[in-house]
């Protein structure tokens, strides 16, 4: 049988009989890569008509098992729309180290409605995964433990096990023999893929998938693989916090606007249901430079602490660090302080960090930013009783947000007393007792309320 020689694109999946350096598909640099596929008389050696693929009626499919399976850990089931949907495929990724692996080998303990676990992997050895759950404290009853890459015999296992819940570490890691590829190339995590796929489609098995990140940040993989399952989230940290966040970045049965946060102990990861308290904790009292904001990550409020240092340039152009929300809003809102609320800032260093290591890239938290800058650059700190939340327009204006109702209760219930907010309709919501919310319209006025002339 003759196969031909073809040349695929590892980030978008783009392929061509030649082999190019830049991706015409995607533009992106040395990632085509050879494989060989089988000639087509090859493939379509018999002539026969094939058998007609079945179709049903919609109103004829039951829903009433339409189960999920919760993990023991409401915030992944949260993230996951309400537990994982009984045979689906979730693909879980994340930076070398987050704890993909101790989060997966934690959650086989207390997953309820599962009877079998099959946990696959090819990284560690069946004894490294006992020791690691030893540490977890993880008995692991259900659990049966497989290290083995093939995918030959991972489909071989599964059939023999039966599990109602399968772990597959990593998706890198497994090769199908058929294929004349190294294990990790886009032909290989394809086609290992789909068949786990048919494994949870057709069985009705439950899969988990760890896939590696490349070094930007995303999955690594052809985008195809993104497709394929139906659920993709993410493990993400700053590598000296140890707070973790789990984002979902595609949900087939659940909004990708929720977040699951946990902290990574030696016990593994724990989960962290009070994020609010939990990043105000040490918050310093009456010292210039800091603000406390209220970000909607999905359907759920959480406060967070902004601090900025502001100091005149020694020598040379001015410095600027953002840690934790985005480099260009920053200069943006340091041009606006300059030009709409006459602070001086552009002949100063700024440094803008977020405390916690969380990210705070929605525009809610402009106002915040600003006046941690402000209340910097005036050596004046902001009354420890406010929180403050709104987006700021090039010409200064606050502009109102969403998730109101939810930002004024976290705040209320962690105790302050004051809420800077834009000008907007409040009529219609419940605003809890003993918080007073003071509606402003720009920039200068929240400063004078804040910090004062
Ligand atoms: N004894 C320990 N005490 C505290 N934390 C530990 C301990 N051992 C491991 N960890 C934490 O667990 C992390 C490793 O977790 P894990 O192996 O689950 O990551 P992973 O995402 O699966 O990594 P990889 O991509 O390499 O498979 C370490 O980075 C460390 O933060
Ligand atoms: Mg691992």
């Amino acid at each position: 049988m003759k196969s031909k020689t073809q040349f695929v694109c590892g980030d978008c999946g783009y392929s061509s009989a030649k082999w190019y350096g830049k991706c015409p598909g995607c533009g992106a640099w040395n990632t085509m890569e050879e494989i060989s596929v089988p000639a087509e008389s090859a493939r379509r050696s018999s002539s026969a008509p094939a058998e007609p693929a079945k179709a049903v009626s919609l109103q004829e499919i039951s829903t009433a098992d339409e189960a999920r399976i919760r993990t023991g850990f409401s915030e992944l089931d949260r993230v996951l729309g309400g537990g994982a949907v009984c045979g689906s495929v979730v693909l879980v990724g994340g930076e070398p180290g987050i704890g993909k692996s101790t989060l997966l080998l934690q959650i086989c303990d207390r997953m309820q409605g599962v009877n079998r676990i099959l946990y696959i992997s090819g990284e560690e050895s069946v004894r490294q995964i006992r020791l690691r759950a030893d540490r977890l404290g993880v008995k692991g009853e259900r659990l049966k433990l497989c290290a083995e890459t093939s995918i030959d015999r991972i489909r071989a296992v599964i059939a023999k096990e039966e599990p109602d819940f399968i772990i597959v570490d990593s998706v890198q890691t497994v090769y199908c023999p058929e294929i004349n590829s190294a294990p990790g190339s886009v032909t290989q995590i394809r086609e290992c893929t789909m068949q786990l796929m048919q494994i949870a489609k057709g069985e009705g098995r439950t899969v988990f998938i760890v896939g590696h990140v490349n070094k930007e940040g995303t999955i690594a993989g052809p985008k195809i693989l993104e497709h394929m399952v139906d659920c993709v989230l993410s493990l993400e940290g700053e590598k000296f916090v140890a707070y973790r966040i789990l984002r979902s970045a595609k949900n087939r049965f659940g909004s990708t606007d929720e977040v699951g946060v946990f902290e990574m102990l030696s016990s593994g990861l724990s989960e962290v249901e009070n994020p609010s308290a939990s990043l105000l904790s040490g918050r310093p009292a009456q010292v210039p430079g800091t603000c406390v904001t209220c970000i909607a990550e999905g359907s759920r409020p959480i406060l967070s602490e902004v601090q900025a240092l502001v100091a005149p340039t020694a020598f040379g152009n001015a410095r600027r660090t953002a840690a934790g929300l985005d480099y260009s809003r920053l200069y943006l809102l340091l041009a606006v302080l300059e030009k709409r609320a006459g602070l001086p800032v552009g002949a100063c260093d700024a440094y803008v960090n977020v405390v916690g290591g969380f990210r705070i890239d929605e525009p809610a938290s402009d106002l915040a930013v600003a006046l941690a800058v402000a209340s910097s650059f005036r050596d004046r700190a902001i009354p420890g009783d406010i929180a403050v939340f709104g987006e700021l327009g090039l010409t200064g204006e606050l502009r109102a947000v969403s998730s109101l109702s939810q930002r004024i209760s976290e705040i209320a219930r962690l105790g302050f007393r004051r809420c800077v907010m834009p000008d907007q309709q409040t009529s219609h919501l419940h605003i809890p007792d003993g918080i007073e919310l003071i509606k402003l319209k720009n920039i200068t006025e929240c400063i004078e309320y804040c910090i004062g002339k």
